[in-house]
Formats: structure tokens, sequence, C-alpha cells
């Protein structure tokens, strides 16, 4: 049935959960992030819109890069503490949960096991966009896992892909 009103439509939305990595000066942080998507084929460019007030901000703005970590289905519990403990509260996340990180080729911040994709990139813009810094970052290497599911975020819940439903006339 449909509904009219703008607080239950925020609640609506459909997205996928980035765990986003940052380095700067010898610090490293993870945060989980359920706005980020493409925004250029050629170049590949990606967006992700982090607060102003989140311990990321400050390393993504001053490193110039960020780690885009896209979880799989079995990430639930990485994106929760990365999602609800903040580095600005002295909180190492790192040794909150069962973070296996890798080193990439070019960025500085580590990178985490276990996901569907994993995506070095280079800022190369920054924009106010309301109440968030958006990100946009060039993708300069990447990673992926095909065997993985991504975790799907809903209505304020963690959700697995669903079934495949296939496109008419095939
Ligand atoms: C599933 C999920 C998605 C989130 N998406 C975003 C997001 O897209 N942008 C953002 O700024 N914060 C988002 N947050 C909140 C941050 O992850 C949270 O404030 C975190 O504590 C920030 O960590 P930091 O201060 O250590 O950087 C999300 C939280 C969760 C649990």
């Amino acid at each position: 049935m449909r509904k009219n009103g703008l607080d239950g439509s925020r609640r609506r939305f459909t997205s996928t959960v980035a765990l986003v990595t940052s380095s700067y000066a010898g610090t490293s942080n993870v945060m989980s992030a359920e706005w980020s998507l493409r925004v250029s084929l050629d170049p590949y460019l990606v967006a992700v819109f982090v607060g102003y007030e989140r311990g990321s901000y400050g390393l993504i703005s001053s490193s110039g890069e960020f780690g885009l970590n896209y979880c799989s289905d079995d990430q639930v519990q990485l994106s929760h503490i990365a999602g609800r403990h903040s580095i600005s509260n002295g909180e190492d996340k790192w040794k909150m949960a069962d973070f296996i990180t890798f080193s990439g080729t070019v960025i500085g911040a580590p990178l985490i096991d276990g996901c569907i994709m994993n995506l070095e990139c280079r800022v190369i813009d920054e924009f106010t966009t309301g109440d968030h810094a958006e990100f946009v970052g060039e993708v300069v290497n990447a990673y992926y896992d095909e065997e993985k599911k991504p975790l799907v975020y809903h209505g304020g819940e963690y959700f697995g892909l669903g079934e495949h439903l296939r496109k008419p006339g095939r």
C-alpha cells in the first residue's frame, strides 16, 4: 500500500555496504559506508559520501586516497563494528573484530580480505553534498572475488542478495 511521507521514504533505499579504509601519518582506520557508487566508466571513477564528523574524513582528505572494500554477505560483523565505533572516540576498530588486511600496490590504506571487491582509489575531487563530503576517487587498482555474494543494506538491516530474476526472453 502506498504511503506518503519523507521520513518513511528515507528508509526505503537499498544499497551495498563498503568498508572504507584510510591511512595518514601512521594512523589507519576503517568505517562502513552505504553511500558509495560508480560515477564514471572511463575514466573509472567512484564516489563515497563521508560525514565531516567521521574520523575517516580527516584521514581521506589529508592522504588524498581511500580503499573501497565491498562487503560480502559473511561480513556483517565487520560492517557493524566499523559503522558503530569511531576512531574519534579513541577506538581501535582493527582490534575489535577479525579484520584481515592486505596491502594494495598504490595506496597506503590497508585493504580488507574476504570482500567481493577491493578498490584502490585516489581522490580527484571533493564536494560538499548536503551534510556529507563527496569524495570522487579514480580507481587505480582493483581486486575481486567472483565466488563472494554482496551484502545488502535496506531499512537499517542487513540482507543477502536474493534470487536471480531472469530478464524476459532469456
Ligand atoms: C551499514 C552502515 C552504513 C553507513 N554508511 C555511512 C555512509 O555512507 N557515510 C557515512 O559518513 N557514515 C556512514 N555510516 C556511519 C559510519 O560508519 C560511522 O559513523 C563510523 O563510526 C565512522 O567511523 P570513524 O569516525 O572511525 O571514521 C554507516 C554505518 C553503518 C553501520
